[in-house]
């Protein structure tokens, strides 16, 4: 559970240290997941600061990760990419993230858009393709909110993913000739890969791909009043789906291999906010 004192003081600092390095807030928040470092790649006038600098940031450590935050320009608009989530497998504690988004919010952060690694559980979807997160499944029914006070706690988590948002990333897609479905992300606690017979259920439930991140901080960030987008990278086909042994490496090396692409697509999203009235 959060210790709210302390958050609040850490947030407090994060928020002055951001103000007077890169002044007003960009709208949009980006959370790189494995494969979409890339992105950072199309950021023009780029500042870089370690997670150490902001007290409320976490300070994860899974292999192919830099903690970072990343503040410039793509196209019109300006961002602040976040490289390196804190995942609840690390600590078993799903609020990982509550400091660096409550962060964002009160420095005049507007959206979040995560991106994440998935398996895929649907042939439609192989590895390699893109994912609109369209609504999430919290299967391990774990909430970062326990223990929050007032009535401001019982989120509304309908369209949780912004709708309009969807509507306007699924336009560009199709302006950019580039295939991206749209579907419902599971969260699955990990650190294990799923059994088959986990992702058996999953796909029962309406599940179309499952990862080990996002929701905890879609929870967060709908809490703290931003709009949220999501897309996942298919990586593998989830377990049981692929005579492919699953390993951490196996993943990596698919999400180094479609990472280009997708981090191309990010950035022509992120661009394309400009357009929108967030
Ligand atoms: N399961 C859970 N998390 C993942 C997977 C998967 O198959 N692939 C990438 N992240």
């Amino acid at each position: 559970m959060i210790d709210h004192n302390k958050l609040d003081v850490a947030v407090t600092a994060s928020v002055e240290k951001l103000q007077s390095l890169f002044g007003t807030a960009p709208e949009v928040a980006v959370v790189l997941g494995s494969g979409w470092a890339g992105a950072v790649s199309h950021v023009r006038d780029a500042k870089n600061l370690s997670y150490a600098e902001l007290p409320a940031f976490p300070q994860p450590k899974v292999e192919g990760h830099v903690n970072e935050i990343v503040v410039g320009k793509i196209g019109a608009q300006r961002v602040i990419f976040l490289r390196g989530r804190a995942h609840t497998y690390e600590s078993g504690e799903c609020t990982g993230m509550a400091g660096a988004l409550r962060t964002l919010k009160r420095w005049g952060v507007r959206v979040l858009v995560q991106t994440n690694a998935s398996g895929s559980l649907r042939g439609h979807m192989p590895p390699g393709s893109l994912m609109l997160i369209a609504d999430h499944i919290n299967a391990p029914q774990r909430s970062p909110l326990v223990g929050e006070q007032g009535s401001q706690r019982f989120v509304d988590m309908v369209n949780a993913y912004d709708a309009e948002l969807r509507k306007h990333a699924l336009a560009l897609a199709k302006r950019e000739n580039l295939m991206l479905g749209e579907g419902t992300y599971c969260w699955a606690l990990g650190p294990q890969f799923e059994t088959p017979a986990e992702i058996r259920m999953f796909a029962a439930w309406g599940a179309d791909a499952v990862g080990m991140s996002t929701v905890p901080e879609t929870i967060l960030a709908r809490h703290a009043g931003l709009k949220v987008m999501g897309i996942a990278l298919m990586t593998n086909m989830a377990a049981g789906l692929s005579a492919e042994a699953l390993t951490h490496d196996l993943t990596l090396k698919q999400a180094q291999m479609s990472g280009e692409r997708a981090s191309a697509f990010l950035a022509a999203l992120v661009a394309s906010l400009k357009e929108v009235a967030l």
